[in-house]
């Protein structure tokens, strides 16, 4: 196993009671890629993520992370480890001002890097920089979101996992979230991201993986995806 994958599960199998989920996924993200993560509703893709967190303990199979085996270890350990997750529906202290939110979460990453910083992340969400005192609660779905991110980055981390990012988000805000992520990949933040807009996950993504009923159909670059289009129409909806 290359030391150089910040993941690398192999054979994951997770089940929810009786439920099988994933049925022996294998998926790895190396130093600096940006991977996309797609297939339509249902397919197991947050259930990857959160295997891969230790949200949800697989029931077979291993995850290393940057080499070493944590195969369903805590949340919080594996996440100091340099993986930051977004999930689904954003998650923000809707009592806390977009400033003690951003604020509470700057820490240091995995090699002391402080790339980003406060003022750094300001710089990339204008929005936020407009409403420092604004109550979580009073943004909009789009501003939430920025605010997550933001919140993410203020971890320094080595990969930055996004489920969802642009969901119900209205066009010109999805946009902004694709140009931010565009930012991460060139600051050289590894990341996932998990998206039902294909034309756009795959202009920024060096390698997708889709996942059909829990097991990975297909992986390979953005240029592979697009030269197999009746893969695009059967299980992304084209
Ligand atoms: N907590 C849970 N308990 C039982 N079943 C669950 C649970 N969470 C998800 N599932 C089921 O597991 C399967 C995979 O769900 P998952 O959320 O991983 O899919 P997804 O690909 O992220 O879908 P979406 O695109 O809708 O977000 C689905 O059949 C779902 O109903
Ligand atoms: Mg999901």
């Amino acid at each position: 196993m290359s030391a150089d994958n910040l993941i690398a599960a192999r054979a994951l199998h997770t089940h929810y009671g009786a439920s099988h989920i994933l049925r022996g996924v294998d998926f790895t993200v190396g130093k600096g890629q940006t991977i996309g993560l797609m297939g339509r509703n249902g397919m197991g893709k947050t259930t990857l993520l959160k295997s891969l967190m230790g949200i949800v303990k697989p029931s077979g199979g291993q995850v290393h992370v940057k080499g070493r085996e944590m195969t369903g270890a805590p949340t919080f350990e594996i996440a100091r480890q340099g993986l930051a997750y977004v999930p689904e529906g954003r998650g923000i202290f809707g009592n806390l001002s977009v400033r003690e939110n951003l604020v509470m979460s700057a820490r240091a990453g995995t090699q002391g890097q402080r790339d980003w910083t406060y003022e750094r992340v300001l710089d990339t969400f204008p929005r936020l920089a407009e409403r420092l005192n604004h109550g979580g609660q009073q943004l909009s779905g789009g501003e939430q979101q920025m605010l997550t991110i933001g919140r993410a980055l203020m971890t320094n981390p080595d990969l930055l996992i996004l489920d969802e990012a642009t969901e119900g988000l209205a066009p010109l805000i999805a946009r902004e979230i694709w140009r931010i992520c565009g930012l991460i990949r060139e600051s050289g933040i590894s990341s996932v991201i998990v998206d039902k807009n294909w034309k756009h996950v795959t202009q920024i993504t060096d390698r997708n993986v889709i996942l059909v009923k829990g097991e990975v159909v297909f992986e390979g670059s953005s240029a592979q995806l697009h030269a197999q289009p009746e893969l695009l129409e059967q299980h992304l909806g084209v």
